[in-house]
C-alpha cells in the first residue's frame, strides 16, 4: 500500500552537472537549487520529497522497485535515458503511482533523436521547455492528480 505523502524526485545521466553543462541549454542553476525549489513546493503542499541522480539506468530502476509501496508518485528527468532506456519504461510501468516526466529544455525543439520519449508513453504527463520551473509544475501536478 502506497504512502499518501511520499514523492520520488528522480534526475538521470549528467544532471549532477547542471550550472556547469551547456548553461545556455539547461540554465545557471544546480541540480541542489532545483532539488531545493521542488522540495519547497511539495512541503507546502503536504508532501516530503526524496531525491537521488544517477548516472546509472540501473540505479534508477532500483529506486523506482524501492518507491513501489513506498511512494505515491515519482517525477522523473531521465536526462539521455529518456531517448532510449527501455528498462526505465519497464520500471516506471510496474510502479502504480502518480509518474510526471520533467525535461528543462524542450527536447522537441532539439535534435531529432531526443524527439522520442520511451517514458512518456508510462507517464501521467510531461513538462518540458520550462527550465528549472518545470520540476515545481511537476510537484503540483502530483498534489491536483492526487487529490482527483
Ligand atoms: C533533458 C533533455 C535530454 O534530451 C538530455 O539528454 C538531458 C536533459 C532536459 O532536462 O532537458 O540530459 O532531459
Amino acid at each position: 500500500m502506497a504512502s499518501t505523502q511520499r514523492i520520488l524526485l528522480l534526475n538521470g545521466p549528467n544532471l549532477n552537472l547542471l550550472g556547469q553543462r551547456e548553461p545556455e541549454v539547461y540554465g545557471t542553476a544546480t541540480l541542489a537549487d532545483h532539488v531545493q525549489a521542488a522540495t519547497q513546493a511539495a512541503q507546502e503542499l503536504g508532501f516530503s520529497v526524496e531525491s537521488k541522480q544517477s548516472n546509472s539506468s540501473s540505479e534508477l530502476v532500483q529506486a523506482i522497485h524501492v518507491a513501489r509501496g513506498t511512494a505515491s508518485a515519482i517525477i522523473i528527468n531521465p536526462g539521455a535515458f529518456t531517448h532510449y532506456a527501455w528498462s526505465i519504461h519497464d520500471a516506471l510501468a510496474s510502479f502504480d503511482g502518480v509518474v510526471i516526466e520533467v525535461h528543462l529544455s524542450n527536447p522537441s525543439t532539439r535534435e531529432p533523436w531526443r524527439h522520442e520519449s520511451v517514458v512518456a508513453p508510462v507517464s501521467d504527463g510531461s513538462i518540458a521547455g520550462f527550465g528549472g520551473l518545470g520540476y515545481v509544475l511537476a510537484v503540483q501536478a502530483v498534489a491536483r492528480l492526487l487529490a482527483r
